[in-house]
């Protein structure tokens, strides 16, 4: 079988509105800000330029409206070669904008309103997810759209990948279209645990465990961890989206499953050493010398 491209996302596409403080509000609390920051976002974006700047050639397919939000996703898709044949352009939508706090100590709140993305129909997605070798799809697009995605790749023999996130709860039906499942420990106590998840059909969950690494679960087998990577980190922004970019893109190369797991913990890692979601998203030489670092 002969794919047009290496990896497809489908999902969310933002604009991240970010503002830096001391430390996040609670309930009914003002706080003051240090810095503001607009800058590409979305978790199904930020998974596409993850895979893309990891190598793999990538479709991303999602919808926007017709903004300058929209324009300025669509300059960061066109400079990470990233093909945009199936992204629609929706002339009285608004794009999705993220509300985003950073907390000096790198954690953050994210308030999604989704725009645009809430438009992204079933028949929108099912050509183009069978255009690769590995569908990679989240849940900031409506559930049904991510269903026909999964359903048109399963079809077609295409390695489905699903990121559960925001944590939601899904369908036995919906679980059951997924070779990889990528929660993460929120989440996947939320699916109903990995045990439940290799039932369906799963042949791998990979669980992230922030700070602590992340691990393989497969049915028969003794789970893999791998320990994180020891860096600096700053935001902790899309770190989650690094992974699975980068472990969809190791996968499609060929890579074991074990492999692409490491591969994608030295994705992740990196992307937390820089602000932002899209601008903190490492390339290919870069997560290779982190690979290779000595020690
Ligand atoms: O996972 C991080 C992303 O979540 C941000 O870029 C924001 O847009 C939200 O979708």
């Amino acid at each position: 079988m002969t794919w047009r491209f290496d990896v497809c996302v489908v999902g969310s596409a933002n604009l991240d509105l970010v503002a830096t403080t001391d430390r996040l509000p609670g309930p009914g609390e003002t706080v003051l800000g240090s810095s503001y920051t607009e800058h590409a976002g979305g978790k199904g974006l930020n998974q596409a330029v993850a895979a893309a700047r990891a190598g793999a050639r990538t479709t991303f397919c999602g919808a926007v409206g017709d903004d300058d939000a929209a324009r300025r996703l669509l300059a960061v898709i066109a400079d990470d070669g990233i093909d945009a044949s199936a992204l629609r352009l929706l002339p009285n939508a608004a794009t999705g904008r993220a509300l985003i706090g950073v907390s000096a100590a790198g954690e953050n709140s994210i308030i999604v309103v989704a725009g645009a993305n809430r438009e992204l129909t079933e028949s929108d997605v099912s050509a183009i997810a069978t255009s690769a070798r590995v569908l990679l799809v989240q849940l900031e697009v409506p559930v049904a759209t991510v269903r026909a995605a999964l359903s048109a790749a399963r079809a077609a023999g295409v390695t489905t990948i699903l990121n559960p996130a925001p944590a939601m709860t899904l369908s036995s039906e919906i679980l059951a279209l997924c070779d990889v499942v990528i929660p993460n420990e929120h989440e996947v106590e939320i699916l109903g645990g990995v045990a439940e998840l290799l039932r369906l059909g799963a042949r791998a969950v990979v669980v992230t465990l922030g700070a602590r690494g992340a691990k393989l679960c497969t049915s028969g087998a003794d789970d893999v961890v791998v320990a994180a990577f020891a860096v600096e980190s700053v935001d902790t922004t899309a770190a989650g989206d690094a992974f699975c970019g980068g472990f969809a893109a190791e996968l499609a190369a060929g890579a074991s499953l074990a492999g692409a797991l490491r591969f994608a913990a030295a994705t992740g890692a990196l992307a937390t050493t820089r602000a932002g979601a899209v601008p903190s998203l490492p390339t290919r030489p870069e997560i290779d010398a982190l690979l290779t670092r000595p020690g």
